[in-house]
């Protein structure tokens, strides 16, 4: 990205990302907002972009919290008018687009013989169709600033091996690395670099329906036993937080990691090697 890191943000601030516009999508809480959180704290003019109107506080609450430049919009990402809309006030706001992170995403878990059309739909819906019409808008302002950029995808370790009772999501997030890589191929000419990220086991609400519905299905749980377990198998002995997840992408943002296109990266305590 050519504009110099380090040095006046779009709130005349300094920081690593200072003078560089950044997306999250899924803002409002768990991952995606301690991403927004950590950006900000670097210095880059934030949007948070959420279904949950309750954006538009989380991201007044940063501002104020940051002192940075944050503004929250509810925005559906399925929705391309939305999705418009957010990357039209990002546009407006700070006149570049640098990176997106394609956070948002949503899970739910039933049997085969339960799982209704609608949440296998709105499932791709929401974690590969959002990633693809927000990655679509995001790439039409960073080619109009000749710029490059970065795109970052919220894949899963379901992108590496699906698990039992979550066809639809396996199969959501195995698509965001094809999304990534088809990407990652017709973008490198505008030196925007396209990856995706693999989280594990991160505590949050989507956790907590993963550790009841599973639960419910895979046996007679109490609250926070199944995680418990899962979480016992992890080679490095602990659940990922957003801050693992943020530390990734801070670093797949920057201006160090320009060469590294393409891939999918697992950040998940060694749960998965492949
Ligand atoms: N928590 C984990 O262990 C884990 C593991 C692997 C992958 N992930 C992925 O990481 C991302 C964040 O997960 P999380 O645990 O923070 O989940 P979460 O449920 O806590 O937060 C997801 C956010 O996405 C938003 N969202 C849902 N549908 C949306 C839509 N249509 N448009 C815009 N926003 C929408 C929600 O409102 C919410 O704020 C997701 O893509 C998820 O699939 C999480």
């Amino acid at each position: 990205m050519n504009s110099p890191a380090g040095t006046e943000g779009p709130a005349g601030r300094a920081g690593r990302f200072a003078g560089r516009s950044v997306v999250v999508t899924g803002a409002a809480r768990g991952i995606g907002l301690r991403i927004a959180e950590r950006f900000a704290a670097e210095g880059a003019g934030v949007l948070m972009a959420d279904a949950d109107p309750g954006v538009v506080d989380a991201a007044r609450r940063l501002g104020a919290d940051s002192r940075a430049a944050v503004l929250g919009v509810r925005t559906d990402v399925t929705a391309p008018e939305d999705v418009d809309r957010a990357f039209a006030l990002a546009d407006e706001t700070w006149g570049r687009l640098d990176v997106l992170v394609n956070n948002a995403g949503v899970i739910t878990i039933s049997r085969l013989e339960d799982l209704a059309l609608d949440d296998w739909q709105r499932v791709l819906a929401v974690n590969t169709t959002g990633a693809f019409l927000c990655a679509q808008a995001a790439a039409t302002l960073m080619r109009r600033e000749g710029a490059g950029g970065r795109i970052l995808n919220a894949a899963s370790g379901q992108a590496r091996q699906g698990f039992v009772y979550t066809p639809h999501y396996a199969a959501s997030k195995f698509g965001v690395v094809g999304l990534t890589q088809s990407l990652a191929k017709e973008l490198a000419a505008d030196r925007i670099t396209v990856n995706a990220y693999c989280p594990g086991i991160v505590g949050s609400d989507m956790w907590d329906y993963n550790d009841r519905e599973w639960g419910r299905l895979l046996g007679d749980y109490a609250p926070g036993e199944l995680m418990a377990e899962w979480v016992a198998g992890i080679p490095l002995g602990r659940a990922g937080t957003g801050d693992d997840i943020a530390n990734l992408l801070l670093f797949l943002a920057s201006d160090e990691a320009e060469y590294i296109t393409g891939q999918a990266i697992n950040v998940d305590g060694g749960m998965f090697m492949n």
